[in-house]
């Protein structure tokens, strides 16, 4: 019997990391998943799946590497999705250092040591798939009224998985973004009722999003995609 594929999804108390851990466990992955403040929800997740939960703050180089060790005990990841983002509301006026550098730290600079981290830990000789899914807000085709920290940590990571794509590539690694639109939960509830009914109005189907809906676009691209990498795919209702 062949083992189950191990998932580990960063940000699965997150309103879409919750989509992903359970429709990641539905298609039977073993699933790992992390928690920064919300521990009830994550525990009770991984209660109502079978997953597991870790604490991680992933603005922490070193936590981010034991945690990943840890997901990888006994089996390897076969599977990373990155589904942890924080909204800084500030405009540029506002914007301070540390919230941009916590910004950037959680969007861009956790994904591609989690990458470097799991290119270390192939073996040279190694054919193993593995995906990575980094979900995100913008795929540069819009202009959108977003504060200007969190469009730039957004943006970054259409390039950071062009880049860790053509770099990985040759080891069976696949790396992809999900561009997301405003969905019903989670990091849209930061924004203003207005601006909310306004990107509604304003998409193609007329309507804010799931988690749902953009986790089972984040499972194509982790587990039934092949020939699909360094790109950034929008699930956005049509922005
Ligand atoms: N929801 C939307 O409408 C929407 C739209 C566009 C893009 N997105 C993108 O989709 C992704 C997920 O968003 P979401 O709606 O699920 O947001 P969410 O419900 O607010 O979840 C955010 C997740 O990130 C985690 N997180 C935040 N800071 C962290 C840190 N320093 N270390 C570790 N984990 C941290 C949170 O952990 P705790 O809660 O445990 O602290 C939580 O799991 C983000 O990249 C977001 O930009 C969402």
């Amino acid at each position: 019997m062949t083992a189950p594929r191990k998932a580990l999804v960063l940000g699965g108390s997150g309103y879409l990391g919750s989509a992903v851990v359970r429709l990641l466990r539905a298609r039977g992955l073993d699933v790992w998943h992390t928690y920064r403040t919300r521990e009830k929800p994550a525990l009770a997740l991984a209660a109502e799946t079978g997953s597991t939960a870790m604490a991680l703050d992933l603005t922490d180089l070193e936590a981010l590497r034991k945690g990943l060790e840890r997901a990888s005990k006994g089996a390897p990841l076969d599977v990373l999705v990155h589904a942890a983002g924080t909204f800084a509301e500030a405009d540029v006026a506002t914007l301070t250092p540390t919230l941009y550098e916590s910004a950037m730290d959680v969007a861009v600079r956790a994904p591609l040591f989690a990458a470097q981290w799991l290119a270390r830990s192939l073996p040279a000789e190694s054919t193993r798939r593995i995906d990575l899914v980094i979900a995100g807000a913008l795929d540069r085709a819009q202009s959108l009224p977003l504060p200007a920290c969190f469009a730039a940590a957004e943006g970054a990571k259409g390039a950071l998985v062009m880049a860790l794509a053509k770099e990985l590539g040759h080891r069976n690694v696949r790396v992809n973004a999900v561009s997301v639109g405003l969905l019903e939960g989670g990091a849209s509830e930061a924004l203003s009722g207005a601006l909310s009914r306004d990107f509604a109005a304003f998409s193609a189907l007329g309507r804010r999003g799931t988690a749902d809906e953009v986790a089972r676009v984040i499972a194509f691209l982790a587990l039934d995609s092949d020939f699909l990498t360094g790109k950034t795919i929008p699930v956005n209702g049509g922005l």
